[in-house]
């Protein structure tokens, strides 16, 4: 077994996967690439997490490009590529490249599709290729006085004969061509034929595979997860992006605004990357959501895992103080929880003393993997505002180890003799935690 971690941690990686297995079978993902994919021959290994994600009950739209493909055939016969404002204009004899170049990929696509190889990822895979005139086209017409001919772009998508596709477990293979009513053939782009079909099946998922990681903010580092909003930020702002940033985040933009749930934009160039995006929390690329996947609320009793699995490393390295879940069950009311993309990644609890109109924060705690988010601050301020409703002047937190924290978000270090009198009692003086405390 090629697999170089531990038993223990393969049973853990493989249990934490289970809940994308089931959410995603029975879902319609559609997953775009370049011919560069085929050029580069990549696609091998591409094509193993397609035969998997289609095992998994996955519906899968595969959208394919060519124009590494196109541009061969063009040089080959010494026509010149043609652009006009960035888009290709395909005249009769470039048309003729562009199907003979898209015919060869389709081909090696399918012909790759279709191995089933002992001992490899292949075996007893049994992936039937649907393919067809799925995608009406037109043409995109006269651009300030240049007629772009074969040039199209999608007009409409057949949705329910991909659909039928699909009922029978068949992948669909779209190729960056369509046709119209007169029976022309017509050039598309591969994020036009990708985007348009999502967006007419209503797509669960539309991925990009593209040169780069993802999408960058001003400091060059990946921007993880973006709302519709803050990818038109990202657009507006005119900071530097790659190409293919520049070619798909617009597409992500109009896919999820037209009700695709997300879309991904992740590297070509990272073996595995769609399952490093699809089957893990953090993902690998950048993802492009309506709007934010976190919530703030109230916790309930099937929380009580989560936050448990939240607060014990804390509570391990003693910041802290060990809660039992029995504890946890009874005080579950107490306690609000931060959720991003249905994963519980923050806490924290609210002891009201109506007595002396204070309340202790308890148990504020956030996921390792999602410090610097401004989570915490945000749990705080919920907290404060839960204590604002229930008439408290004032909040105070006991900490050992994370008093910097609380001191720039307005607390002062106070005596133990200030806390109200119940609390009093219990104070532990063998922790020596200090008492923070902060109108409200
Ligand atoms: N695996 C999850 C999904 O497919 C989350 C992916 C998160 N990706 C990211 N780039 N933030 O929906």
């Amino acid at each position: 077994m090629p697999i170089k971690t531990t038993p223990a941690d393969f049973v853990a990686w493989f249990r934490s996967v289970a809940p994308y297995i089931n959410s995603f079978r029975g879902k319609t993902f559609v997953i775009a690439f370049g011919g560069e994919m085929v050029a580069d021959g990549k696609f091998v290994e591409l094509t193993h997490d397609f035969n998997l994600l289609a095992a998994l009950g996955i519906r899968l739209v595969l959208v394919h490009g060519a124009r590494p493909q196109i541009e061969q055939h063009l040089a080959t016969r010494n026509i010149s590529d043609s652009y006009h404002q960035g888009i290709r204009l395909t005249d009769a004899q470039t048309m003729q490249c562009v199907k003979e170049a898209v015919g060869r990929v389709r081909l090696e696509i399918e012909a790759l599709l279709s191995m089933g190889l002992a001992n490899s990822p292949m075996a007893n895979a049994d992936i039937r290729v649907a393919g067809g005139n799925f995608i009406t086209a037109q043409p995109i017409g006269v651009i300030n006085g240049v007629d772009l001919q074969h040039t199209g772009t999608v007009r409409k998508v057949d949705v329910a004969a991909l659909n039928d596709r699909m009922e029978f477990g068949e992948v669909v293979l779209l190729s960056p061509l369509g046709f119209s009513p007169t029976g022309e053939v017509f050039n598309l782009t591969l994020e036009d034929v990708a985007t348009a079909t999502a967006i007419a099946l209503d797509a669960d998922k539309l991925v990009f595979l593209m040169d780069t990681d993802g999408v960058l903010d001003t400091n060059e580092a990946l921007l993880k997860e973006l709302t519709i909003a803050q990818a038109q930020a990202v657009l507006t702002a005119k900071c530097r992006q790659p190409d293919d940033v520049n070619l798909f985040l617009p597409c992500a933009i109009r896919a999820c605004e037209a009700g695709v749930a997300r879309t991904h934009l992740i590297s070509r160039h990272t073996d595995g990357a769609v399952l490093q995006e699809l089957f893990s929390n953090e993902g690998i690329g950048t993802m492009v959501v309506e709007s934010t996947l976190n919530t703030l609320r109230d916790a309930s009793i099937e929380d009580v895992g989560g936050i448990l699995k939240l607060l014990r490393p804390l509570e391990e390295q003693g910041i802290l103080v060990r809660r039992s879940r029995e504890l946890l069950e009874r005080e579950i009311e107490r306690f609000v929880v931060l959720e991003h993309d249905h994963h519980i990644v923050g806490c924290a609890a609210l002891y009201p003393f109506p007595d002396e109109a204070s309340a202790e924060l308890a148990c504020l705690a956030v996921d390792l993997q999602f410090r610097d988010h401004g989570y915490g601050e945000a749990v705080l301020n919920h907290m404060i505002e839960l204590a604002k409703l229930q008439g408290l002047k004032k909040l105070f937190v006991l900490t050992t180890r994370t008093a910097h924290w609380f001191l720039e978000r307005g607390f002062v270090e106070s005596e133990v003799t200030t806390l109200p009198a119940q609390k009093k009692t219990l104070y532990n003086y063998q922790r020596k935690s200090k008492v923070f405390m902060r109108k409200i």
